[in-house]
């Protein structure tokens, strides 16, 4: 441990504010949540989460959307794919989407998110039921033929390092809260599937 970190841990003490969680989300009329989207490039996990917000907007309810590829032009932009900054990526949006959700938002994140452990570490990060882990399930097959961004026929040609599904892994969530089979269905069914499900936790009305 650095003599930095050291001093952080003894001399940065939690200030508790008088506004709390509770008090912001009742305001909203709503339980604040994290609907964590994971899965493949491609997969439709930004595609869905969008129409989604769409849909929660319309029912007047207060959202963030938080999409890989955007956060990627700010608050991520010093990293790359690497194991290591795939891993801090997460970390700093699953902090961002904590703050949110203590905010009283529902939180929409569409990331690739590849491995369980950061998915699971995003989990930990937020009270029991406010995370929603939601597998945006398309093949490689399905996703590749798709190639929304010309990113797969890159990465084949060996222009890009470390693409999910070609030369990097994925971990597929092994019992996610939501399960979307996204080579199938429509957009609209995929979102019908996600609300049913909010509904059915209580999450909106
Ligand atoms: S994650 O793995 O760290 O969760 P994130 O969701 O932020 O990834 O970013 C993924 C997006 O970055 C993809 O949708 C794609 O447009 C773009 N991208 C660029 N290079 C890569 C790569 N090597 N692997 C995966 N996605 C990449």
């Amino acid at each position: 441990m650095s003599d930095i970190t050291l001093d952080k841990d003894e001399n940065v003490i939690w200030h508790q504010h008088y506004v709390t969680k509770l008090q912001r989300s009742e305001l909203k009329q709503q339980k604040p949540v994290v609907l964590w989207f994971t899965g493949l490039s491609g997969a439709g996990k930004s595609t869905v989460a969008g129409a989604l917000e769409t849909e929660l907007l319309r029912l007047g309810h207060h959202t963030y959307l938080l999409d890989g590829d955007n956060v990627r032009h700010g608050l991520c932009r010093d990293l790359g794919f690497s194991q290591q900054d795939r891993r801090e990526n997460i970390r700093r949006v699953g902090e961002l989407a904590k703050l949110m959700a203590d905010a009283g938002l529902i939180v929409l994140s569409a990331f690739i998110s590849p491995h369980r452990e950061e998915r699971a570490l995003v989990k930990s990060l937020l009270p029991e039921g406010e995370f929603l882990e939601v597998f945006v399930d398309a093949s490689l097959e399905v996703c590749e033929s798709r190639d929304p961004k010309g990113l797969y026929k890159k990465a084949r040609a060996g222009e890009i390092a470390n693409f999910t599904g070609i030369d990097s892994e994925y971990e597929q969530p092994i019992d996610p809260d939501i399960h979307l089979q996204a080579s199938e269905k429509s957009v609209a069914t995929l979102v019908e599937d996600c609300l049913a499900v909010l509904k059915e936790k209580g999450i909106i009305g």
